[in-house]
């Protein structure tokens, strides 16, 4: 199944209950607790009601996947040899771990890890709804499995969401991971506000012999995600990101 196959089955299960001016008024409000940064789990939550938990899988996960994909498919080294399993850190739904999968030809096997049990379960449909061969565990961005020179491991928009100390601890376990020779993506907002730490972690990664590159590029948002987007009084019209890479070893 593709992208566009997976927008279908996600408009269906996530529009069953609930209306889409439903959906578009809780993404307006998930929206601005991001930029006003309201969402982090130690100050409620951004998953705390079924509107809000809609509103980022149909929304924010599929422009993820869109992104991630676009940034995996832009590095070098990212997809071949494709990754024997990819560590999808805070999977939230699963995008971005699948469409690390996907872009390095299906092969690899994802391994969602996030503290939310909902998330969990979307994630282990996502890698379904796609045809991904995956595994979800509940677990900790702080405390990472050990990871080796045939895997990779991602952190979608989701190191913004930690405390400076956690935050640290999970950087410190990507930095010995790359160092083991796991290739690690970490994906962020551009906007300064939401990662004031990016400079400093970037310049880390970069000693480490990883690259800082910062994406933007057209968008071409399916119509129901475009739908949302103007209904939300977002404007996706393209897509930026930052990202951090540390190529780990190649064998
Ligand atoms: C904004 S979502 C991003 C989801 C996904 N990576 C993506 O790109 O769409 C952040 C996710 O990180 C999870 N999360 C936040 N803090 C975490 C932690 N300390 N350990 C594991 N997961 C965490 C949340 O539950 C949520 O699912």
């Amino acid at each position: 199944m593709g992208f566009d196959d997976w927008m279908d089955a996600l408009e269906k299960r996530h529009l069953a209950d609930l209306r889409l001016p439903e959906v578009t008024r809780a993404l307006r409000a998930l929206s601005s607790a991001y930029v006003e940064r309201r969402h982090k789990v130690s100050r409620g939550g951004a998953l705390d009601s079924a509107g809000k938990r809609a509103a980022f899988a149909l929304f924010y996960a599929p422009l993820h996947f869109l992104v991630a994909r676009h940034v995996i498919e832009s590095i070098e080294g990212a997809t071949q040899p494709p990754p024997a399993t990819i560590l999808d850190i805070g999977s939230g739904t699963g995008a971005a771990g699948a469409a690390w999968a996907l872009a390095a030809g299906g092969s690899p096997f994802v391994k969602g890890l996030d503290r939310h049990s909902w998330a969990l379960e979307e994630s282990r449909w996502t890698y379904r709804a796609l045809g991904v061969s995956g595994s979800v565990r509940h677990g900790d961005a702080t405390r990472l499995p050990r990871l080796g020179a045939r895997d990779a491991a991602i952190a979608s928009y989701v190191l913004n969401e930690l405390p400076d100390e956690a935050r640290l601890r999970a950087e410190e376990g990507l930095l010995a991971a790359a160092a083991r020779g796991t290739r690690v993506l970490i994906l962020e907002p551009i906007a300064r506000s939401i990662a004031p730490w990016w400079d400093d972690t970037a310049r880390r990664v970069v000693g480490a012999g990883g690259r800082a590159d910062q994406w933007r590029f057209p968008s071409s948002l399916p119509p129901l995600l475009r739908t949302l987007d103007k209904g939300a009084g977002l404007d996706h019209r393209e897509h930026t990101v930052r990202s951090l890479w540390l190529p780990g070893r190649i064998d």
